[in-house]
């Protein structure tokens, strides 16, 4: 399990709030997995957690852009990579 760490707080009430929904699903995930569940119970874990985490990615890039943040383009390009290695998953 990965344990809430408020170094990651961004001070932004909805981006905090989803970041900790995205560590819940990620745990529940983990929690499925080590506790051997059935393959469909697993793979309703990793849909919720997948769910979770391209929305936000959509709200938060949109976020970014919308308040003409510069680094903008670098997360985006982070946020690629995340998504390749969750569809390698
Ligand atoms: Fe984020």
């Amino acid at each position: 399990m990965i344990a809430w760490d408020d170094s990651i707080l961004t001070g932004i009430a909805g981006v905090d709030a989803d970041h900790k929904a995205i560590l819940e699903t990620i745990n529940a995930f983990i929690g499925a997995v080590e506790a051997g569940a059935g393959a469909a119970q697993v793979h309703g874990a990793f849909r919720r957690m997948e769910r979770c985490i391209y929305r936000h990615l959509e709200v938060e890039e949109h976020m970014l852009a919308a308040l003409g943040y510069v680094g903008t383009a670098d997360h985006k390009g982070a946020h690629e990579s995340l998504l390749e290695e969750l569809a390698g998953i």
